[in-house]
């Protein structure tokens, strides 16, 4: 089988710019936010819109139903006696409000090269991106089977998802996935993940009255709950260090290999690119590598919203009723979240037997593989593709669907993301562009070249 043409292919992106665009702003437009029952029916458009793409483009595509929102499955079936790779996007997204965006979130922004708005690079961007790819390899007449797979629960931790894959294991059956849905280490240095953090939510409910009291009048002797809950989150963590301070917490971490160290230095990481990047001012290190390991191979413990009490303008004298601690722990490779969990529930038990702990998403770590003929097929296409190869280090971010999809399917999962940092993840004014696409349509199309010739 002769290798695609680098050129030839650039040139049919390129040829396919403003048909790419028009899709990404179809698809953009639909404000899919997974989390937010008031979109409901947004989710469930973004999903029979990606079945009648996926049609368009010459696949057979399905909606299938799930507890939560349904997720589509789309095929360029060539005959069962070829391969089958199966690529995994979500085109769910985080809501999108607030005062800084510089355009309404939901209107695909075209600006150059730049394309802005919610889901943009996480994920209906790179999802597009792999369908063009796809496209154009099947209709080279690649010997393989190219099947789609698109959720729209990832933002939520992605809770039907395994139980749909396995009532409908022979339909979704694969000999390997390929999951574009994480990020480069910069511009100039591709990236793939060989592993994910896991993530495992909580809620910290606190009540200790019924209604707002004068905290003139039961001042000193009424309880505070919000108070209590940053006393109680402070007992959890060191908010200046990040160190979890619940016993045991750390007992599972693996720490990363002289290897894996001397990897981190090499693989173009800068503590500069990433203050910019995410415009922060400040950071709890200022060592590249201690940054690196902070955020790929060591678990957290977070805050991600405290509330209760009084928000508006001037001083408002009162005791609250109650408060709320919204907290999440990242997970690195062999921590377990049942034991998290456990940790966490006994350590405020102890600490404050008034504060209601429940759980939210729990998604496992993933240790990914680094070698064999699918990662060395990574490696070539984003060569081929991109000029360069990619670094395989870890990413911070969770994907819960991955280690489903291995269980499940029993097939190995490899990445090939197209995201940057600067794009914005979760962020406002979130983005991505066409370099990015460009090069994966030819990443993805020249993926695919070496996997058919792999062969079963
Ligand atoms: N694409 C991200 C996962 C990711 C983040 C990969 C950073 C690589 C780097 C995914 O869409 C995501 O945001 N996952 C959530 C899951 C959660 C909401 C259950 C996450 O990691 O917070
Ligand atoms: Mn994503
Ligand atoms: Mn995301």
């Amino acid at each position: 089988m002769a290798g695609f043409d680098r050129e030839e292919l650039r040139s049919y992106a390129r040829a396919k710019r403003g048909e790419y665009e028009q899709v990404l702003e179809n698809i953009v437009e639909i404000p899919s936010v997974s989390v937010d029952p008031e979109r409901k029916g947004d989710v469930r458009r973004a999903a029979e819109s990606a079945v009648s793409l996926l049609q368009s483009f010459g696949a057979s595509a399905k909606l299938y139903e799930t507890k939560g929102h349904p997720m589509v499955h789309g095929r360029f079936d060539r005959g069962p006696k070829y391969p089958t790779v199966t690529v995994y996007n979500h085109l769910d997204v985080q809501p999108a409000e607030g005062p800084d965006w510089n355009t309404a979130p939901f209107d695909f922004i075209r600006e150059g090269d730049k394309y802005r708005g919610r889901g943009t690079t996480d994920d209906k961007g790179p999802a597009i991106t792999a369908l063009f790819g796809a496209r154009y390899a099947f209709e080279k007449g690649l010997p393989l089977n190219i099947h789609f797979l698109w959720e729209l629960e990832e933002e939520i931790g992605s809770p039907h998802f395994e139980a749909t894959i396995r009532d409908h294991k022979k339909d979704f059956a694969t000999d390997s996935v390929v999951v574009s849905d994480t990020v480069w280490v910069s511009r100039a240095r591709p990236a793939s993940p060989a592993g994910l953090r896991g993530l495992q939510g909580f809620r910290f409910d606190l009540q200790t009255g019924e209604t707002d009291q004068h905290s003139g009048t039961a001042g000193g002797a009424a309880r505070n709950p919000i108070a209590e809950l940053c006393q109680l989150i402070s007992e959890c963590v060191d908010g200046k260090t990040g160190k979890v301070k619940i016993p045991g917490f750390y007992k599972d971490v693996v720490p990363p290999t002289k290897q894996e160290i001397e990897d981190l230095k090499k693989c173009g990481f800068t503590v500069k690119d990433f203050k910019r990047d995410h415009m922060f001012r400040s950071l709890r290190t200022t060592d590249a590598v201690d940054v690196m390991k902070r955020i790929w191979t060591m678990p957290t413990f977070e805050v991600h919203g405290i509330a209760g009490g009084y928000q508006g303008p001037g001083v408002k004298t009162i005791i609250p009723p109650k408060a709320t601690a919204i907290v999440s722990c990242r997970l690195v490779p062999k921590m377990r979240s049942e034991k998290v969990v456990k940790l966490v529930r006994d350590f405020v038990r102890k600490k404050n037997p008034d504060v209601k702990v429940s759980t939210e998403h729990a998604l496992p770590p993933y240790q990914g593989k680094t070698t064999g003929p699918y990662a060395d097929a990574v490696r070539g296409a984003m060569k081929f593709a991109f000029g360069k190869e990619p670094v395989f280090v870890r990413e911070g971010g969770s994907i819960g669907a991955v280690l489903s999809m291995e269980r499940v399917l029993k097939s190995p999962v490899f990445f090939l993301g197209l995201s940057l940092p600067e794009h914005g993840y979760h962020a406002p004014n979130e983005n991505f562009d066409w370099p990015q696409a460009e090069g994966g349509i030819a990443a993805f199309a020249d993926y695919f070249r070496r996997i058919a010739e792999m062969g079963r």
